[in-house]
């Protein structure tokens, strides 16, 4: 039987095949016993500001690291598109079992990403800003692959914004976006883990210009 995977794990990742390793094992599982369990909050509070700040015109959306597929089924999408990208297919394989997705991109996020430019109208991203995951370069790709004035909105680990460079690297793009709002959430509803359990994410909101 294999180990149950957790927060621990993912938190310990160091490359992109550390990545695929790990959601290899962990797919089948990770909607029940990671985000059931401790009430995983981020997939459905991307939703809450997507619904917020979005318009008709921003679409087709890119879910960024889109795992198995929590964005997805949280998006009230109406006559939106929405593509899943991710480095893991097993993941990738949970996400098309939720019948929302309607591109499924196996890709890594670090390299140049086989998209045109300008051609999402939107960006959404949960859990794959943090410890050992994509950290703030990725943001160039996903701006080239953003049509002018696609909406942005992503979480950002709270321990992470200024320990790994995020808020540098708006500062770096400040041209070209809109001011970003910040908005810090709970992660989780309830979770006992002592380490993780009250931890936070930075949800980052601007527009390409
Ligand atoms: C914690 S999961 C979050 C999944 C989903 N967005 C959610 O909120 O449940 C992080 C995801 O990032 C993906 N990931 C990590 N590194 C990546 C990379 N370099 N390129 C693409 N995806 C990556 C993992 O495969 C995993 O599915």
């Amino acid at each position: 039987m294999t180990e149950k995977k957790g927060l621990k794990d993912a938190y310990s990742l160091k490359t992109p095949e550390d990545s695929v390793n790990l959601y290899k094992t962990w797919a089948s599982t990770y909607d029940d016993d990671f985000a059931k369990q401790n009430d995983y909050r981020s997939p459905i509070e991307i939703a809450k500001f997507f619904a917020q700040y979005s318009n008709d015109e921003d679409t087709p959306i890119l879910d960024v690291g889109a795992g198995t597929g929590l964005i997805g089924e949280c998006l009230n999408l109406n006559s939106k598109e929405i593509d899943a990208i991710d480095i893991s297919p097993e993941m990738l394989n949970i996400a098309r079992t939720k019948n929302c997705y309607s591109e499924i991109i196996e890709a890594d996020l670090t390299k140049r990403l086989l998209i045109n430019d300008n051609h999402y109208g939107a960006i959404v991203s949960a859990g794959t800003f943090t410890h050992g995951h994509v950290g703030p370069n990725v943001l160039d790709e996903l701006l080239r692959v953003a049509s002018p004035g696609a909406l942005f909105v992503f979480t950002v680990h709270f321990k992470l914004f200024n320990k790994a460079g995020f808020d540098k690297k708006l500062l770096e793009i400040k041209k070209n976006i809109t001011q970003p709002t910040f908005h810090e959430v709970d992660v989780y509803g309830s979770n006992p883990d002592k380490e993780h359990g009250s931890d936070q994410v930075i949800i980052t909101v601007f527009r390409k210009k």
